[in-house]
């Protein structure tokens, strides 16, 4: 399975924050904001990834990001033009997805907790999953009433009344075939193709599910300053309390066996001292 990260989007809500670098590129807690997403598809066993963003930011996201290597997975950069919805990302990495079933996740949906990810990625073939997370606001999200099994009734973009608390998440699996689907796709009223007018063509098909994400799976929001805020808090309360870091790439890289102890020595040796570095040296040191 391949990995599409979409990092797009002007973050104007966030201005001025945004004003000179994308929300993806803004710090949660103690990492750039595109780890985390990150670190959840090197955590499903994705290792080929391509990052989407805008003109101007794709070269940001390279200068931090470069090509992976240093992590043990691959990534390429793609451009998104102009903000013309979600689903475009599928056009626009058409030749990076070829044959293979591909995961999207939107770089600004942070989760934490036990998502059985890889089972998931492991397990799947053809069709599309979504997933199922119960808020509180599910009026500003996609919205799944869902039957027996992962059997999805109805899927509705941020509806005025909601017919149940289950938000969808940003984070996607389709087969091959989803290039093929959205060209089928038509815009939508805003100029968009949208990933739930997507999602909503695989469940006319009969192929789409969607699986519940338990209460004790966090996904947290970023999309204002106080929930950017909270979720910097909520990070920063559990590393502090354990001693042990969220979406640390390069520990991930490393206990998965993506890179070996040299190469993280090196990616060490050429970190500036700080408690990030510290960790790591930490890492390191208690495997030998
Ligand atoms: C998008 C999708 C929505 C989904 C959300 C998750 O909304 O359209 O279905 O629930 O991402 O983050 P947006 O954040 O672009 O408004």
């Amino acid at each position: 399975m391949r990995g599409i990260v979409l990092a797009g989007g002007a973050g104007t809500r966030l201005h001025p924050i945004t004003r000179v670098a994308s929300k993806q590129l803004q710090p949660v807690y103690d990492k750039p904001m595109i780890y985390y997403p990150l670190a959840t598809l090197m955590l499903a066993g994705i290792r080929e990834i391509l990052l989407v963003s805008t003109p101007e930011d794709v070269p940001r996201f390279r200068d931090l990001l470069g090509d992976g290597q240093q992590w043990g997975v691959q990534i390429e950069y793609a451009v998104q033009p102009k903000p013309e919805g979600i689903a475009q990302v599928f056009l626009i990495g058409e030749e990076f997805i070829r044959e293979e079933p591909v995961c999207l996740i939107l770089g600004d949906n942070l989760f934490y907790g036990r998502m059985r990810l890889d089972e998931v990625v492991g397990e799947f073939r053809s069709g599309a999953m979504i997933f199922a997370y119960p808020v509180s606001d599910p009026e500003r999200y996609g919205v799944v009433e869902m039957g027996k099994d992962e059997h999805v009734l109805t899927l509705e973009e941020k509806p005025a009344r909601p017919r149940s608390n289950l938000a969808v998440p940003g984070i996607y699996l389709y087969g091959s075939d989803v290039v093929a689907r959205t060209r089928e796709l038509r815009p939508s009223a805003r100029g968009e193709l949208e990933i739930t007018d997507l999602n909503l063509a695989y469940l006319a098909r009969g192929s789409l599910r969607a699986r519940q994400l338990g209460r004790g799976i966090a996904w947290l929001d970023t999309g204002t300053h106080m929930a950017l805020l909270e979720a910097s808090n909520f990070i920063a309360a559990i590393e502090n309390r354990q001693g042990l870091k969220i979406a640390c790439l390069e520990e991930i890289a490393f206990r998965r066996q993506w890179i070996d102890a040299s190469q993280l020595r090196a990616t060490i040796d050429a970190m500036p001292k700080s408690p990030y570095r510290a960790y790591l040296d930490l890492v390191l040191a208690e495997s030998l």
